[in-house]
């Protein structure tokens, strides 16, 4: 808005479930606005000098937790003129909502459990889908993270039926138009 003063730092937020391509599209993103990209799950595993499988296989989950937490807090102040995207379960722990909202613009990238399915089939990367009923279990995420997803996000984009190309331009269009208030 004209004469006022943008209180939000100049980085792209993705938020969203795992295997809605978080990563493929930060990364194109990143090179057509110019900015660095960033992955919080990637920070977590440099700063661990381990996978996210041995850290949730060793240390449990609440510990992953408590690591992705404050790899998001480090980011505060920090950085600015990045993409930035993040674990799935990031929103879980409400003091992440605050964080994230207050270090850029948040995009929700949703897609339905169809594609989500299809997308994490035959990856192994994902310890909370080393399950029996793998569709069961992202639909009780699902039910459970929409909300905070919602709460979370500025924008949201049903991406179920879009390209990483089509997805990436508008995101950069958006993004350059909420930079440019
Ligand atoms: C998780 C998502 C993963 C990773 C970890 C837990 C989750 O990231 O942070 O396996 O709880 O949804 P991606 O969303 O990049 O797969």
């Amino acid at each position: 808005m004209k004469g006022t003063t943008r209180q939000t730092p100049m980085n792209v937020i993705l938020i969203g479930f795992m295997g809605v391509g978080k990563s493929t599209i930060a990364n194109g993103l990143a090179k057509s606005l110019g900015f660095d990209v960033l992955d919080t799950d990637k920070m977590i595993e440099q700063s661990q000098s381990r996978s996210i499988n041995e850290i949730f296989a060793t240390d449990g989950e609440e510990s992953f937790r408590e690591m992705e937490s404050i790899i998001l807090a480090n980011l505060i102040g920090s950085t600015e003129r990045s993409v930035i995207s993040t674990g799935g379960g990031i929103v879980t722990r409400e003091e992440n909502i605050k964080k994230l909202t207050s270090i850029g613009i948040v995009f929700w990238l949703d897609a339905g459990v169809d594609s989500i399915l299809d997308r994490v089939s035959g990856n192994r990367d994902r310890p909370l889908l080393k399950t029996e009923n793998p569709r069961k279990k992202i639909l009780d995420l699902l039910s459970e993270r929409e909300p905070l997803y919602e709460r979370c996000s500025d924008e949201r984009i049903q991406t179920d039926d879009l390209s990483v190309d089509e997805i990436s331009y508008g995101i950069a269009e958006t993004a350059r138009v909420w930079f440019s208030k």
